[in-house]
Parts: C-alpha cells; structure tokens; sequence
C-alpha cells in the first residue's frame, strides 16, 4: 500500500526548491524516484493508481501519467495492464543514497589533477561583469556604433546563409584573417600574410597556446617584472618557470637578459606598453632582442594587447614587423579594440608554427565562431574599424589626462601617477606609506576596484601601488570614484 507518509514525501517534494524549475511531472517522477532508490518504496511495493494519485496531488492525471511512463521506460517501475503501477527491483535499493536534502549538503571532496588543483589554486582570470572604476584593461563599450554592428551582421547572415552556421576553419576565415593582415601591416608595421595569421578568442588563448606549445613542463622562460598575472598563470600552469627581468622606462632589460648562462628558449613580454608600467620597449632593445632569438634559436612572443591606443607620439612599429628571421609571435586582441565580448584574438605566427598552432587550437575549441569573424572582417575592411579606433583614441587620451589630473589634486599626499604614453591604464605609486592590500579591501567594499602594483611582481622587493583603468569610466565617474579613494585614504591615515 502507499501510505499516507509516502504521499507527504512525494508533496513535499513537490515543494522543493531544487525542484522548482522542473515541470509538474517532472517534479513527481523525481520525488517518487528519490522514494525508490531511498528504500521507502520497496520492490514490489504497488503505487497509487494514476487516479488516486493525481487527486491526492491536485494536479491533472495526465501530468501523474507523464510521471509513470517516464519512471517505466527508466526501469523502476513495472506497469501491467489491470493491476497497475509496481516498484521494480532497482539495484539501487540495497544501497540507498538520498540526493535530495533537506538541508544544504556539504560538497563532497574531490581530489584534481595536479594541474587542475593549480589552475583553482591561481583562480584562474576573472574579469568584472560590470566594470567598476578602476579595473584595469577594460574598454568603454557605450560609445559602440552597436546599429551598425548589427547590420553589417544581418548582412553576413544574408550573404553566406546555412554556410555561416557550418564549421569554419580552425584556423579562421579567410576573409578575416586577410582584414587583420592588412590592417596590422599598415598600422603596426607587421610582416603579416593571411596564411601566417590563426584567429582565436582571446589574447590570453594566444599565451597559454605558445606555452603549451613551445615549452615542456620545468622549462624556463624569461618574463618582464612586473608583469600581467593572465600570463603568468598561464605559464605556471603549464608547468613553465617565469624567471623575471626587470623591466625599466625603456621597457625590459635586455641587457640583463642575455646575461642568464643558462640557456631559456622563449621570452614573453608586451613592447608596445609595458603592463603594468606603461613603458614603450626602445628601438635599440627591440632590435638587440630579435638579435639574441635568432642567436639563440628562441622565440619572442609579443602580447600587442591595447597598441590601438598610443596618444604620444607615433607608436613603435611592432617587433614582429622588425624581425627579419621569423622569432617572433605577435599576439593580438579585439577584445580592447572593440569590446570584450566579442572574443577574438589572433596570432601571426612563423611559418613553421602555423600548422602546431592551428592543430592544438582544435583541441581546445575548434575555431571561433564563424558570424562574429565574418562581421568583424567587413567591419575592418568598410573602413569601420579605422574610425573607432580614432574615436576611442581621443576619448581614452582625454580619460588619462582627466585621471592624472584627478590624483595629483585630490590624491597627492598618497599617489604618485606615471602617466603612460598609451593604453588603458595608468600606474600610481604609493608614496604615504599605507598598506597597499589595506586601501585595495576597503575600496573594495565601497564599490571601488584597485589592482595592486605588489602583486603584478614575480619577485620582491615590489613597488606599491595601484594600477589604474580609465578606459571603461566617464570623466565624471573617475571624479566620484576619486573621493570614494581619498576617503579610504584619509579614513586610513588616522
Ligand atoms: C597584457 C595583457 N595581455 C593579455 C590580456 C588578455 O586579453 P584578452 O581579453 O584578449 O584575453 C590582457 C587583458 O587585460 C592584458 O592586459
């Protein structure tokens, strides 16, 4: 018999969060399944005629039907015709487990990979959802001509049809790769071919793939200090040993590099704007670099992230473009440029790397989606992507001189700014002596996002500091933003 306490279980059940977004039947079905594999309803044991059930339940006998037949073709009940609805012998019944908890259940230990243990460990590279002053490498995305985005987009779909939605190559399409070519030989002065360039979703997918790619676990490889923590833990978690140059106003120390004896077979580093200092790398040390690859049979990878914006000055033709003998790996992003959403980066690569490259891409997502390339690559060639990058030059030079203005009246007893001469963020060193991680936990709580300059060093000593976005924020949004941090400073000052 189904007793009445069974019939409670099943409506309470029915009432249970976990279950809420579960159809009627569903909610049933899984109620009486838990009954079964907990050992209250036993082999054999009949239940309730659909009927019954569904008076008892207040819900229609169809949705009690639905329950039955999804139970039957899951093999825990029997259903004969004339006698009704039985329990089946499940397995299960010997070794009753409860799924579903009253109580919030604690998570059961699970034991990762060596390396997944790693990568939880380093937290991976989350950024904000919403951007809040003064997260660093985040664009402004309201200023974004998002009609004509979406038009060149319906225009993509009009002209390939079902072709769009098909596989594209791993890769990248040929149009978009040729868009990128173009652009980047013109405005980067890079030696770029369409052949040679393989599009991805991000900068960062660039980084982890040279690391997985051209180093073995234990090897070492040369990076500025300080330097992106994206980079860093894809490196750590591949295994690599970072081994830091300092990095000074002329960008990385090449001199200090070629003094390490033993031999380090890759160096990764970001000329055009050294993160987090901003420094631009100097012709002589672009050149004497490309130098020591080519001595050293060793690859250059230069993360070109947010080269768009340089408001100084011209902006130094990329290493890449300089490189005659094909060391070096240029990684570039859309995800500055335009938005981060958008999810496309790229590489261009020597020769020799394309076909390693493109295959291990294939076994991490197969290829970047296919509209998004084919929109973005119209968006380059009408000339589109040319004029916003033009537009956000001045509207982000303008956010920096605003910034830098901002500290030095409202933070000077506390900040030091050192202006960049281009990207997205700006380095303030703290010269009052406050805790660095102090300031950076109670802005927190007020709404304020600051990225400490300590932690961006591989070794100690480390400057202190924040680095500061100003991107992603108005002029009047830094202004607030700005008393928010003098008030956790002079709160913190005692
Ligand atoms: C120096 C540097 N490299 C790479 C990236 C990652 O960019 P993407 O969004 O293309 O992965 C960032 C993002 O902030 C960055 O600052």
């Amino acid at each position: 018999m189904f007793k009445h306490s069974q019939l409670e279980s099943v409506k309470a059940a029915l009432m249970h969060p976990d279950y809420a977004k579960y159809p009627l039947y569903l909610r049933i079905q899984r109620a009486l399944r838990q009954l079964i594999l907990d050992g209250v309803l036993q082999a054999n044991n009949p239940l309730p005629a659909s009927r019954a059930l569904a008076l008892s339940l207040n819900v229609s006998r169809d949705t009690v039907e639905n329950a039955y037949s999804l139970l039957h073709a899951e093999g825990y009940i029997e259903r004969q015709v004339g006698s009704g609805s039985f329990v089946a012998e499940v397995p299960q019944l010997q070794k009753p487990k409860r799924i579903i908890a009253t109580q919030p259940t604690k998570q059961p230990t699970i034991q990762l990979s060596k390396r997944g243990q790693g990568m939880l460990n380093n937290e991976g590279v989350r950024e904000a959802l919403t951007p809040h002053p003064f997260a660093p490498g985040i664009p402004e995305t309201r200023l974004f001509p998002l009609p004509l985005w979406l038009r060149l987009e319906r225009q993509v779909i009009r002209d390939y049809q079902f072709k769009a939605l098909q596989h594209s190559d791993p890769q990248g399409t040929k149009e978009l790769r040729s868009a990128i070519a173009h652009y980047v030989n013109l405005e980067r002065g890079a030696h770029a071919t369409p052949e040679r360039i393989l599009i991805l979703t991000s900068s960062q997918q660039a980084i982890a793939l040279c690391a997985l790619n051209l180093l073995d676990a234990g090897d070492r490889i040369f990076t500025e200090n300080p330097m992106y923590q994206g980079a860093r833990k894809a490196f750590e978690t591949a295994g690599l040993i970072p081994v830091p140059i300092p990095v000074d106003q002329h960008g990385i120390r090449v001199d200090l590099l070629k003094q390490h004896s033993t031999p380090v077979k890759v160096v990764s580093l970001t000329p055009s704007h050294q993160y987090p200092t901003g420094a631009t790398l100097s012709l002589e040390r672009r050149l004497e670099l490309i130098e020591w690859a080519e001595q050293n049979q060793a690859w250059i990878i230069e993360d070109d992230y947010d080269s768009e914006f340089h408001y100084v000055g011209k902006p130094t033709a990329c290493v890449q473009g300089l490189d005659p003998y094909q060391r070096t790996i240029y990684i570039g992003t859309f995800t500055k440029s335009l938005f981060p959403s958008v999810r496309i980066g790229y590489m261009i690569l020597p020769a020799q790397l394309v076909a390693p490259m493109t295959t291990a891409r294939t076994l991490q997502d197969g290829h970047t989606a296919t509209i998004s390339q084919l929109t973005l690559a119209c968006f380059i060639e009408n000339g589109h992507f040319g004029a916003y990058i033009r537009q956000m030059r001045q509207v982000y030079a303008k956010r920096l001189i605003t910034l830098e203005k901002l500290v030095r009246t409202h933070l000077k007893e506390f900040l030091e700014p050192l202006p960049p001469l281009g990207g997205m963020q700006m380095p303030c060193v703290l010269i009052c002596g406050l805790n660095e991680k102090v300031i950076i936990e109670d802005a927190k709580e007020k709404g304020i996002a600051l990225t400490g300059l300590s932690s961006l060093y591989i070794t100690t000593p480390t400057q202190t500091g924040f680095l500061l976005g100003f991107a992603a924020y108005t002029e009047r949004e830094m202004e607030l933003a700005i008393q928010i941090i003098r008030k956790v400073f002079t709160d913190n000052s005692g």
